[in-house]
């Protein structure tokens, strides 16, 4: 959930730190701290609540330089966010730890230090870790070892990195369910959460697996797996364009990746589109032989991945004839699944970190699916790395906290799927394949031109901006569709919105329609548009205002109340893609009008790695 940074050089690494800092703040941002070892031979702290900003502050006005520092961006689980819950943790002068994740059994260790005398500061689960470590090292001198027998004791996840000023030629790491990333420098070397909080000062990493241990000095990187082992982990080097965390001449990353769309669902098809067909080894070796037993498709995914595996739901029974189930997976990996027989496993991820998710999955191994399929955007994530296949989306770091980009790539990954698992099967009409894998291709071109309608948007935002409550509606695969739009515009300028299938209208939601409440309604031209229409009169009725995106050829005109948008015309099966473009703007803009943190919505984070 949070961010971690550590450096070992010959520099001060205060500035790396905070930059790094800066650049992992997407993920969660209450509070901000770092602990670096100075000249002096101690550790110096500074913690501070709110965005990485506040602690750089507070750095230029007390300043603090050293050469070995660990640093974290926190969002808070185990106490309030306030200064003294803040990492880093420390117990005594000399020992310091960063921690991402949850210690389970927190509570009984914490019983048991304070029984042995160790004081807390703070009501966070992390605090344990530190005073455990410090307690080790009373029999184990040496950091290294001591945190090999001090994580035995620990119960959940965590991502964790510790320095100590009687040890000041390393720093020390642990990862259990939470990524950690070791940055190679020339005599100097770092860590990371996340591989963005270091590419301002290398592009070669090594990633740390389940269960490994690393000691990081200047000029040498040690690591050891579950088992104990020294274990060699490859040297990785990163090829992303550094330009991937910057605005550019955008005002805000999520107005930057809406704008990118056309480009990464480009991308996304890429390598993977034979001339009437889908690649389908693009989805791994054993893709083809596991495809043709799948007679069953589960998927499970949390927010914005929750709703493109919906849209999938309609384009795999509909068009490749496999029944599909869907579900949140913090519902999934509670209840007792029944599997049916050649079920294909599909989680959808942008970040492949989300700790429900990733639980489900881990689940799903016990119960008995085919296989697993990742739909993932993290090519090095803990999603993709325990998967049988993977299919990544191109979409490049995302760095919004309202998922855009990472949706549409998600949706033109499903339809892949969806063609590959028929094409298989032999499920697919008679050209069915062909004929979309022609409109994929021209896809990135009427993204671009519902991108082409920003002006109009911005101005129908006004029309939200004093609103508190808003429907959305939508039939079919666009159902899915309306749900995301309500969740981008409820994350973004915290109005309220609900999606309904438009057919529910009348069973409920109708009863809140009038003057102060927006209808906004997804209208492609499909067999269900003359449905819809009497949806619309239904509001229209009630004094409703409409907001209604259209197809062209939908024949559906301005008039008293209602603002009809017109869309350029697709195939239908597409339509889910297209559609979501407007509604990302929309969100955007309204959020804007009424000067939200677009970027970093209050008490939400980019990534959940704790449940
Ligand atoms: C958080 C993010 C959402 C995202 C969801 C699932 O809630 O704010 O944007 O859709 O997690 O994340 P994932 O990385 O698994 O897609």
């Amino acid at each position: 959930m949070c961010g971690i940074v550590g450096a070992v050089a010959e520099r001060n690494i205060t500035t790396i730190l905070i930059e790094g800092l800066k650049r992992l703040e997407y993920r969660g941002y209450d509070s901000a701290g770092l602990a670096v070892y100075s000249a002096q031979g101690a550790l110096e702290r500074r913690r501070r609540i709110g965005k990485v900003s506040e602690l750089e502050a507070a750095v230029a006005a007390q300043p603090l330089s050293g050469k070995l520092g660990i640093a974290h961006t926190r969002w808070a689980t185990h106490g309030a966010p306030s200064e003294h819950n803040a990492h880093p943790h420390f117990s005594g002068h000399d020992l310091a730890v960063v921690h991402n994740g949850i210690i389970e059994n927190h509570e009984e260790l914490r019983e048991q230090l304070k029984g042995l005398g160790y004081v807390f500061s703070s009501e966070t689960d992390t605090e344990v870790i530190v005073h455990l470590l410090h307690h080790t090292l009373k029999t184990q001198p040496d950091l290294t070892e001591a945190l090999k027998v001090a994580v035995k004791q620990l119960h959940g996840a965590y991502g964790l990195a510790v320095i100590s000023a009687k040890q000041p030629d390393r720093l020390v790491a642990a990862r259990s369910g939470s990524p950690l990333v070791i940055g190679l420098g020339h005599g100097e070397n770092f860590l990371a959460s996340d591989q963005l909080a270091l590419r301002q000062v290398t592009d070669r990493f090594m990633y740390l697996e389940e269960g490994d241990i690393a000691e990081i000095r200047r000029d040498k990187v040690s690591i050891w797996n579950q088992a104990g082992q020294a274990v060699q982990r490859e040297a990785v080097q990163y090829h992303e364009g550094a330009e991937a965390a910057d605005k550019g001449e955008y005002r805000h990353f999520m107005l930057k990746e809406i704008h990118e769309q056309p480009t990464v669902v480009q991308r996304t098809l890429e390598g993977r589109l034979g001339s009437d067909h889908v690649l389908v080894q693009a989805f791994g070796p054993q893709a083809a032989e596991l495809f043709a037993k799948v007679r069953n498709v589960q998927i499970v995914a949390c927010g914005t991945s929750y709703h493109a595996g919906m849209v999938a739901r309609y384009w795999l029974e509909e068009l490749a004839g496999i029944p599909c189930q869907v579900e949140v997976a913090s519902e999934f990996r509670y209840r007792k699944v029944v599997v049916q027989p050649d079920t294909l496993f599909v989680s959808i991820s942008q970040s492949g970190e989300t700790a429900d998710t990733l639980a489900a999955l881990r689940n799903a191994k016990e119960l008995g699916f085919l296989a697993s399929l990742a739909i993932c955007n993290v090519g090095i994530s803990s999603l993709v790395r325990e998967s049988d296949l993977t299919l990544l989306t191109l979409a490049g770091p995302e760095i919004g906290v309202a998922s855009t980009k990472a949706f549409t790539t998600q949706l033109v990954s499903l339809m892949l799927l969806t063609l590959a698992l028929g094409q298989v099967r032999g499920t697919l009409g008679a050209g069915v394949e062909a004929d979309l894998v022609e409109q994929l291709r021209r896809l990135p071109v009427r993204l671009g031109e519902a991108l082409a309608m920003d002006a109009t948007i911005e101005k129908i935002s006004e029309l939200f901006a004093d609103k508190h409550h808003t429907l959305f509606l939508g039939r079919g695969a666009q159902f899915p569709v309306a749900m995301e739009g309500a969740l981008k515009l409820k994350e973004i300028s915290y109005i309220h919105a609900e999606a309904y299938p438009a057919g529910e209208l009348k069973h409920g939601p109708l009863a809140l329609v009038d003057n102060d409440m927006p209808v906004v309604t997804v209208a492609p031209n499909n067999e269900l548009l003359e449905k819809l229409k009497s949806n619309l009169q239904e509001v229209r009725a009630r004094g409703g205002q409409l907001v209604v995106f259209a197809d062209e050829q939908a024949r559906m005109s301005n008039g008293e109340g209602t603002h009809v948008i017109a869309m350029p015309h697709i195939a239908d099966a597409l339509a889910p893609i297209l559609y979501t473009i407007p509604l990302q703007l929309l969100s955007y803009y309204v959020a804007v009008l009424k000067g939200t943190d677009v970027d970093q919505p209050r008490n939400l984070a980019k990534s959940v790695t704790v449940e």
